[in-house]
């Protein structure tokens, strides 16, 4: 357990609240950026796909650098996740990983087309007796409690519940994070909460509650419905609001000035670019213990904490009106602002920022609809853009072109 977390953390709240795992967002240097922004109790890695043949005995050095060389030098816990069909396979790469932490976490709940297609993620609850048969294969390579599970309701329909829950309750796993929508669901409708709270009732082990926190309003209403949880993750609200962890802990909405906001947003970008360019520049300031306690709201301390980076990336310090990093750590800085500007006065959801070529050019079409030099911002969920991140238009767009 880490510093924060032992202490201050736990002593404010009995909830353990995670970032989820998210691929293509959730690397190492997105994880130490929300280390940044409101540091949740722990956080996921992205899933890992294991095949015979990949990863070859070793990851990559920053697939879960927290549980490896820089132990102790966070203030969040991390839970490695792997994907794969074989159990052999995934004893491969699960043994390296288990002597640096207490278990794994194995992921049936992917709904991408090509996951299920080869039969991984959700596509392992198509059929309960290949799910059944998957879970003693780890039991009986892994060992006990060595592994968890996180999985959706059903693969077509919740029907399917009552069925895969019994095969997981007989397992002796360390926890199951159950993420109440089907793979037909998608990210589509809302999470069954009434199943999570099923499972708490069936289950020996911890039950870590996911889909659908955006805020603390929805955190009461949805803990509610299943309270015997104290373990929550929380993947899509934290993209369109950085600081939930911070709303959570607080019980109450945060304010960000937009100074904070920019110097936030280009230490993103710099995270981004370090990991991929010189992760051993990243690893010194991280061994160093500049990431164990967190910037927060703290214009001053997001300020330092981007002077350091920006002299490891550049050897220089860069405003971040003039910073400029590359194509693919930009985009990325997009993409979270793609979720994060929904939790902004609704000026910001305007689309040319979008459009920006690079970062230099966003910030300054960021600060030219901020109209003053400093601005309070209150992050706020608003349902109505809830559409945007649930793929919905995209699914019935696919429905429709089935139906064509
Ligand atoms: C972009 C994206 C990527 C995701 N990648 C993963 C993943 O790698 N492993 C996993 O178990 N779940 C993944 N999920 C599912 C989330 O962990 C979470 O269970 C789901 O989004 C519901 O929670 P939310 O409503 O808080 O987003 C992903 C979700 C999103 C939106």
């Amino acid at each position: 357990m880490s510093v924060l977390s032992s202490t201050s953390k736990n002593n404010i709240s009995n909830n353990i609240i995670g970032l989820a795992p998210m691929e293509g967002v959730t690397c190492l240097a997105s994880r130490l950026w929300f280390s940044q922004t409101s540091y949740p109790d722990f956080a996921m890695t992205p899933f890992l796909r294991v095949t015979r043949d990949y990863p070859w005995k070793r990851v990559a050095s920053t697939y879960a650098a927290e549980i490896f060389d820089l132990k102790k030098c966070f203030n969040y816990d991390l839970i490695p996740q792997l994907m794969g069909t074989s159990p052999e396979d995934l004893e491969r790469i699960a043994t390296p990983l288990l002597s640096n932490t207490s278990f794994v976490d194995i992921n049936c709940g992917c709904p991408s087309p090509k996951v299920v297609g080869s039969h991984a993620g959700s596509g392992l609850l198509e059929k309960s007796e290949v799910f059944s048969n998957f879970v003693n294969g780890l039991e009986s390579r892994l060992g006990e409690k060595k592994f968890s599970i996180k999985m959706r309701s059903g693969f077509t329909s919740d029907e399917e519940f009552p069925e895969l829950l019994k095969i997981v309750a007989h397992a002796k796993i360390s926890q199951l994070t159950l993420h109440a929508r089907t793979r037909k669901d998608r990210y589509t409708g809302k999470a069954r909460w009434n199943l999570i709270h099923a499972a708490s009732q069936e289950c020996s082990f911890p039950i870590v509650g996911s889909g659908d926190i955006t805020d603390f309003k929805s955190f009461q209403k949805l803990s509610q419905q299943a309270p015997n949880l104290n373990k929550f993750i929380i993947g899509r609200g934290a993209l369109r609001n950085p600081w939930i962890f911070k709303e959570l802990r607080e019980k109450t909405s945060v304010t960000i000035s937009n100074q904070v906001l920019i110097t936030s947003l280009a230490t993103f970008a710099i995270l981004q670019e370090l990991v991929v360019r010189d992760s051993q520049k990243l690893f010194n300031l991280i061994e160093r213990g500049d990431f164990l306690s967190s910037c927060d709201t703290n214009e001053e301390r997001w300020e330092n904490l981007y002077h350091k980076l920006s002299n490891a990336l550049f050897g220089d310090y860069i405003p971040t009106a003039k910073l400029n990093v590359e194509r693919a750590s930009f985009a990325r800085v997009k993409m979270i602002w793609n979720s994060l500007r929904s939790s902004l006065p609704e000026k910001f959801m305007e689309p040319t920022l979008l459009r920006s070529a690079c970062f230099s050019d966003f910030a300054h079409s960021f600060m030219g609809l901020c109209e003053k030099k400093e601005i309070l911002l209150p992050l706020e969920y608003k349902e109505q853009f809830d559409w945007i991140y649930s793929g919905a238009k995209n699914h019935e767009h696919e429905n429709q072109q089935r139906h064509n």
